[in-house]
């Protein structure tokens, strides 16, 4: 007897031959997808691939379909948010369910898995309720086994993150896992060489900074700026803690544009919890210099110093892992 699962296994071994020895992720998406699509007669079938922050429609076979889904929204969003398959029986009971077409009533999203980041969605819809089960599950999760390796991102990637008090800040972002590397320093402000001292006038029109490199195997940008919020009052203006000055404002200064997307949505999602505009300035890096060597690393150093961060946030960070 033809069962689902049948059709699912010499599928899966029509697509495993077909793709196998391709390194292009798109050629072998929009092959995957026709395949799937023309065994099951689905209604609609597709990839959605993570760009600068957000869903960008890729490879499909069907209807015309919406372009742009946030994290979290909609099921690829919830998808990707909470790395794995979401099977929905009837889609008007799926809250926030984005409807690209009125057919549609039941679907299948299952998370693209690469190097422990999600990279792209496997979303298909169909026009009869309850169509996917946990056989659907089973092997659509096998068949995106098969895509290539989207190119190999870069080993290291850096951020520079003002949160008030350098100090603290230091001590709690380092504590994250996948950060490998921080140092303390004055950011984005007007005159050469600055030292601790002239920063601490106010007139420099320094930050004080932390650069953080960091592991995207290990821990996204958006996953540290999570963090990032938490140990910060993102509405309050050139004030954190008891310290006060535009040396203490709040700001995500980035060395790479590309970076920009996912700040964007970071501060704009952060910013929906407050209903306030934020005073976090977001900006490209113009200039650092690293802070005198007593700061660096400073709490290690004097571990009774002043932090003005509360000490369950550094028990936070420690446990913190993103993957
Ligand atoms: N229904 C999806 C949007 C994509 S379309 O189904 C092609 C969702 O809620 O995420």
């Amino acid at each position: 007897m033809e069962t689902k699962d049948n059709r699912y296994a010499l599928l899966y071994k029509q697509v495993q031959h077909l793709v196998s020895g391709e390194t292009d992720m798109t050629a072998v998406m929009a092959n995957m997808a026709a395949m799937i699509h023309e065994t099951f007669h689905f209604w609609w079938t597709g990839f959605y691939c993570e760009k600068g922050g957000e869903l960008l429609l890729g490879p499909f076979q069907g209807p015309v379909a919406c372009m742009h889904i946030g994290f979290g929204k909609g099921v690829c969003g919830t998808a990707w948010k909470e790395r794995r398959t979401v099977v929905v029986p009837d889609v008007e009971q799926f809250p926030g369910h984005i409807a690209c077409s009125s057919e549609s009533r039941s679907e299948i999203v299952v998370p693209v898995l690469q190097e422990g980041r999600v990279v792209s969605v496997l979303d298909i819809d169909s026009r009869e309720l309850n169509t996917f089960d946990a056989v659907d599950a089973l092997w659509l999760e096998k068949m995106v086994g098969l895509l290539p390796p989207i190119t190999p991102r870069r080993s290291e990637q850096e951020i520079y993150l003002a949160a008030g008090c350098f100090w603290g800040a230091e001590k709690y972002l380092k504590l994250i896992e996948g950060v490998t590397f921080t140092e303390v320093g004055f950011a984005n402000g007007n005159t050469e060489n600055p030292t601790y001292k002239e920063v601490y006038t106010d007139q420099t029109g320094y930050a004080e900074t932390v650069h953080l490199r960091y592991n995207p195997a290990v821990v996204s940008l958006r996953f540290l700026l999570e963090m990032y919020f938490k140990a910060i009052d993102p509405t309050s203006l050139n004030k954190q803690g008891e310290d006060e000055g535009t040396r203490y404002r709040t700001g995500i200064y980035y060395s790479d544009s590309a970076d920009c997307a996912v700040i964007d949505a970071a501060v704009a999602e952060e910013a929906q919890k407050y209903g306030l505009p934020l005073q976090v300035e977001v900006e490209p890096l113009r200039n650092f210099y690293r802070a005198e060597e007593y700061h660096q690393d400073y709490l290690d150093k004097n571990p009774t110093g002043y932090c003005h961060l509360p000490v369950a946030l550094f028990e936070l960070a420690k446990k913190a892992k993103e993957y």
